[in-house]
């Protein structure tokens, strides 16, 4: 089976999807826009062949390089896991006559406006929500939608962009800022504890799937950098708080129509236990949350990705062992990271649940915490029991110190 895989060297955990795929036996082609010698050790050991693009964001172009670069080999399957690349994989898909998500279908993932209107079609609630490219239509919407209002890109990530609006003071504040924003989405502001529901799908059935607690809410994570922001693995899936974000999972995936791979939703939960579906990426999440699955499950993700794609099914047992906190801390003050503080002190506390540590070392740079979600590094930990695994995580985020001179 041939399978092309854009970007196999980028982001950081392509190389071991690219790994997982060759594994389960695929003929792996990468297409990328990294010269060769760029490319991860662990990527260019798993590939068959790597064709060099000069852009992946031209797609017209990326056609034609491929289809001289591949004369005549027959390709099974085009994958991508990465969001920009997404619509790029569609669109080769049907150029190429491949099997897999259409453009049709990709693009309700990708546009964050046509994606809800997909599931309100179908009964799914969403947050009241208006599509708007003028100050004027946005004023109009706020109206309708009512304070408090998230505005946030029509195709955003990263949570650029991305604001909570109180009041019209601040929506005449916050509108200058959106001003490079083609195009955004106004929506009612949901109040509540929020979630991912995670899958490998295969033609359409979800083989695997994984659910994650953010602690505190990604906006508010990303709004204040003295935060330690904490993803948690859950293993108790079978909780009730979880069933109807479960079953809101499973009938977006239906309605979107999606086929094989890696599902990344993100859903809310209010206090009046009724839940709001956020968004969904078809593809995997990032800021290594796949090796939370990894570490929660004692499995080779990767892999049940791969034989996913090149067997029609995950073929690996699957038991939940462990809750796995990942908290990402973010170093105080500005330059290279000078100390550490309370490393020592955890670590005797509990390092035996500590699975990764990826934190800087004293001497290296500062990573912009706007930017990147590792921040500057991470602690991965698990235990099989919740509380102790929450007690665990707020130990790291309050009692762990970075700071940079
Ligand atoms: N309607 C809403 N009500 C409350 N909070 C919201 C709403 N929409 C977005 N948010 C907050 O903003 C964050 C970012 O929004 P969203 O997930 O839609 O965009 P994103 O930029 O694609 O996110 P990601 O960080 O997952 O790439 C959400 O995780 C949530 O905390
Ligand atoms: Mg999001």
């Amino acid at each position: 089976m041939n399978v092309i895989i854009l970007s196999p060297g980028y982001p950081a955990d392509m190389p071991e999807f690219t790994r997982g795929l060759a594994e389960s036996g695929a003929t792996v082609i990468g297409v990328g826009d990294q010269p060769p010698a760029a490319l991860p050790e662990l990527v260019r050991h798993h590939l068959s062949r790597y064709v060099e693009v000069r852009s992946l964001w031209d797609s017209t172009a990326v056609t034609s390089e491929l289809r001289k670069a591949l004369h005549g080999i027959e390709v099974d399957r085009i994958e991508c896991l990465w969001e920009p690349g997404v619509m790029l994989a569609a669109e080769l898909r049907q150029h190429f006559g491949v099997d897999g998500l259409g453009i049709e279908q990709a693009h309700r993932f990708r546009d964050k406006e046509a994606m809800k209107q997909a599931l309100d079609a179908a009964g799914i609630r969403t947050p009241r929500h208006v599509a708007v490219t003028s100050v004027a239509e946005c004023f109009d919407a706020v109206e309708k939608i009512g304070f408090p209002v998230i505005l946030k890109p029509i195709d955003g990530a990263g949570s650029a962009d991305t604001y909570r609006i109180n009041n019209a003071d601040e929506l005449r504040d916050v509108l200058p800022r959106l001003r490079h924003v083609p195009s955004i989405s106004v929506e009612e502001f949901v109040d509540g504890e929020e979630y991912t529901f995670d899958t490998i799908t295969i033609g359409g059935e979800i083989a695997y799937f994984n659910i994650a607690k953010y602690r505190p809410r990604p906006l508010i994570a990303r709004s204040n950098e003295w935060i330690s922001p904490q993803v948690i693995a859950l293993r108790d899936v079978d909780h009730p708080k979880l069933a109807d974000g479960i079953a809101m999972g499973r009938a977006v995936i239906d309605v979107l129509d999606f086929d094989t791979g890696f599902t990344h939703m993100e859903w809310y939960r209010k206090s009046d236990g009724e839940v709001v579906f956020g968004e969904i990426g078809a593809r995997p999440p990032g800021a290594h949350q796949v090796d939370q699955m990894k570490y929660a499950c004692d499995f080779d993700v990767f892999r049940a990705w791969g034989n996913a794609i090149t067997h029609g099914e995950i073929g690996l047992d699957i038991e939940r062992r462990y809750n796995v906190a990942t908290i990402y801390k973010r170093a105080k003050g500005v330059g290279r990271i000078s100390r550490i503080e309370g490393a020592d002190a955890l670590q005797k506390r509990f390092g035996e649940h500590v699975v990764w540590n990826t934190l800087l070392t004293p001497g290296t740079p500062r990573r912009d915490w706007m930017k990147t979600l590792v921040s500057d590094g991470f602690i991965m930990l698990r235990h099989p029991n919740l509380e102790e695994t929450i007690a665990m995580a707020d130990a790291v985020g309050s009692e762990l110190h970075l700071y940079a001179e």
